[in-house]
């Protein structure tokens, strides 16, 4: 029995998610304001991370993706990625500094 939630959104990235990551090219600007964001938090919790284009280099990062399609998307040195959904978390309270969730919100239950 798994305690995952079926991605709710409006996508279903795992049947149709191949080459996301393609057409997915982050920001600087956008990266610039997360960096400050993050302020002197050294571990962090990406949710819903997809192939992570917004992910800082820098800091000591777990990544958290339901999708497969979506998690062999991410690049080989990027952070780990956890199976595993926004609703059930498996992780305790304080186990990160921070929790980042980049353009995924829209798709959780
Ligand atoms: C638009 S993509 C964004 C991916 C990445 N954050 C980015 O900025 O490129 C949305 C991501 O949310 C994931 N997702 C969908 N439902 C989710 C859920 N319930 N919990 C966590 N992630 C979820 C999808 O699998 C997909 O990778």
């Amino acid at each position: 029995m798994t305690t995952r939630a079926r991605p709710a959104g409006d996508f279903d990235y795992e049947q149709h998610g191949a080459g996301y990551a393609s057409v997915r090219r982050p920001d600087r600007r956008i990266a610039a304001r997360v960096q400050v964001a993050l302020g002197a938090d050294r571990t962090v919790l990406n949710v819903g991370a997809g192939a992570g284009p917004y992910e800082p280099a820098d800091r000591d990062v777990l990544a958290v993706e339901p999708s497969a399609a979506m998690r062999a998307q991410r690049p080989v040195a990027a952070a780990p990625a956890v199976d595993a959904a926004a609703e059930h978390l498996p992780f305790d309270d304080d186990s990160f500094d921070a929790a980042m969730a980049m353009f995924t919100v829209h798709q959780w239950g």
